[in-house]
């Protein structure tokens, strides 16, 4: 494989460079041209592709974003759409494609794969959301974010005695609220996959409150929904000041983890060698800790399976 090309796609996450500088660097190494995409399947379709250098990865490692620029692209969705992408990646002789992304970056993937075109997909969302992989990169850079958001929370919400109800991204998925509630000692964690009811909610600050709590915190993905309405019913029912902090998009931003660079790199690395030994149509990612590749219908056709488990162990040590 002579020339490969890489792109982000979809909401960005910490570490998304660091698996390019780890696709651009041992692309070199085995002798590749590397082409970045910019700005994701709108980027290829517009034909926005450059050689990358070594230097163009230099000191990249430590960033949040991606240097490549992202987009969501509902025009790469389209039949013309994709005959565009084909015949661009063909002009620029780009025999093998990196995507880094989430669900629907790989489902465009698995559009070009359809049409003979190598993938290799490396798993880049704050989410974690993904079921054939244990982790996604940015997961754990959102979580600490959190942390110390709620650690900052958590000094006020006992200053004044008050509800903090702090909410978390997670459109349809719970993990970054579940992760980060269990790390910050939430009193509640409400996810979507699990639901909730105001009473249950209600009933659990009143029990604290009897039992001489302070200050309560309630971490809520903002995927199980209501969290002004929460809010306004907690302090009207219960008379304990409550308020929100809807913490929104620096949960996709700041330096990655060290888990996040060195997971990114591994995954960057591997995509290479599978391009490289004409391994192709693969989803990348980590199992037990271990680097794993796995066809991309099979990993997409994979449903994702909330940790019931942890979330009860969560609930008990959170009560
Ligand atoms: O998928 C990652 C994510 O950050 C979700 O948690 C969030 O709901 C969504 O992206 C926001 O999407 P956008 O950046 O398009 O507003």
């Amino acid at each position: 494989m002579k020339t490969i090309g890489v792109l982000t796609s979809g909401g960005d996450a910490p570490g998304m460079n660091a698996a390019i500088r780890a696709v651009v660097r041992s692309g070199l190494e085995r002798g590749m041209k590397v082409m970045g995409i910019k700005r994701g399947y709108a980027g290829l379709i517009n034909g926005e592709i450059f050689e990358i250098e070594r230097l163009h990865v230099a000191d990249i490692i430590q960033r949040g974003g991606t240097v490549l620029k992202t987009s969501r692209s509902p025009e790469f969705m389209t039949e013309d759409g994709l005959n565009k992408a084909v015949n661009i990646l063909k002009a620029f002789s780009i025999d093998g494609l990196v995507t880094i992304g989430g669900d629907g970056t790989f489902n465009g993937a698995k559009t070009l794969a359809d049409r003979g075109i190598p993938v290799v997909g490396i798993p880049g969302t704050i989410d974690n959301d993904l079921a054939y992989t244990d982790y996604t990169i940015g997961f754990d850079t959102a979580v600490n974010t959190v942390l110390d958001a709620i650690n900052k929370i958590r000094d006020t919400a006992a200053s004044h005695e008050r509800v903090s109800v702090v909410e978390v991204m997670g459109r349809h998925c719970g993990n970054i609220a579940l992760h980060a509630g269990i790390a910050g000692g939430a009193e509640y964690i409400l996810v979507p996959e699990m639901g909730y009811t105001m009473d249950d909610v209600i009933r659990t600050v009143l029990e604290g409150k009897q039992r001489g709590k302070l200050h309560n915190l309630i971490v809520i993905a903002e995927g199980a929904g209501g969290t002004h309405e929460l809010v306004r019913v907690l302090e009207e029912v219960t008379g304990i000041e409550t308020r929100a902090s809807i913490l929104g998009y620096i949960q996709r931003g700041g330096s990655p983890t060290s888990q996040d660079r060195i997971f990114a790199s591994r995954m960057g690395y591997h995509a290479v060698e599978l391009l490289h030994t004409g391994k192709h149509s693969r989803l990348i990612g980590i199992k037990h800790n271990k680097i794993i590749d796995v066809d991309i219908d099979e990993a997409l056709s994979m449903e994702l399976k909330f940790d019931e488990k942890l979330y009860e162990m969560a609930d008990i040590l959170t009560y």
